[in-house]
């Protein structure tokens, strides 16, 4: 699971991806304070605990927060998170998988990624993916060569071996 990097200075254009989303009746808005617990609900039930524990720490340094929600009907459709697992990257993003394909990952992504520009960074890095063609395609994003290993190879290493201490169902 390699990472990426993007170009934030040189970033295309979002309004194709954000007019489709809106078209959905689907809204992407940052994250405020009172979205801690739902979003932390709707990431234990669609994603995993791990994810649940990045995206909570979009909170934990005061405002802006960092990370932007994606809406639809009332209820959380998806996330993305900037600025969690360690400075100066992108994600978890995840969006429920009933209401894929219409533009709302490519706007949360394009919301964090004009943060992390507006911040100061000239690039972003995405840690650990994932479908490589979706960021490939939607922000230019290029896999940065030798990153296999990842900030995450020991959280790897100890689900695998908590996996593997499991006993038997
Ligand atoms: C990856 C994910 C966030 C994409 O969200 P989405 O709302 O379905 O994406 P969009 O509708 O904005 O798609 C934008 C474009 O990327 C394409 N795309 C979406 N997911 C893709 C994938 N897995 N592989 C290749 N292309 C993909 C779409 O077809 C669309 O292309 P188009 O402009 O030609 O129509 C979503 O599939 C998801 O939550 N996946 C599970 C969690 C995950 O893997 N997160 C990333 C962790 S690194």
């Amino acid at each position: 699971m390699p990472d990426m990097l993007v170009r934030l200075y040189d970033l295309p254009d979002p309004a194709p991806y954000d007019a489709r989303t809106a078209a959905a009746g689907i809204v992407v808005r940052r994250l405020e304070a009172w979205d801690r617990a739902a979003l932390r609900r709707f990431v234990l039930q669609h994603f995993s605990e791990n994810w649940a524990s990045e995206a909570d720490f979009a909170f934990a340094n005061g405002h802006p927060i960092t990370g932007f929600v994606a809406i639809e009907a009332g209820a959380i459709a998806g996330f993305a998170v900037y600025e969690s697992s360690r400075r100066g990257f992108l994600g978890p993003t995840g969006v429920r998988e009933d209401l894929r394909g219409k533009g709302a990952g490519a706007s949360l992504i394009f919301r964090c990624l004009e943060a992390m520009r507006d911040m100061g960074y000239g690039y972003a890095i995405i840690g650990g993916v994932g479908p490589a063609e979706f960021y490939a395609k939607v922000c230019g994003a290029k896999i940065i060569e030798g990153s296999d290993a990842s900030v995450y190879a020991q959280l790897y290493r100890e689900m695998r071996s908590r996996a593997a201490n499991q006993p038997e169902a």
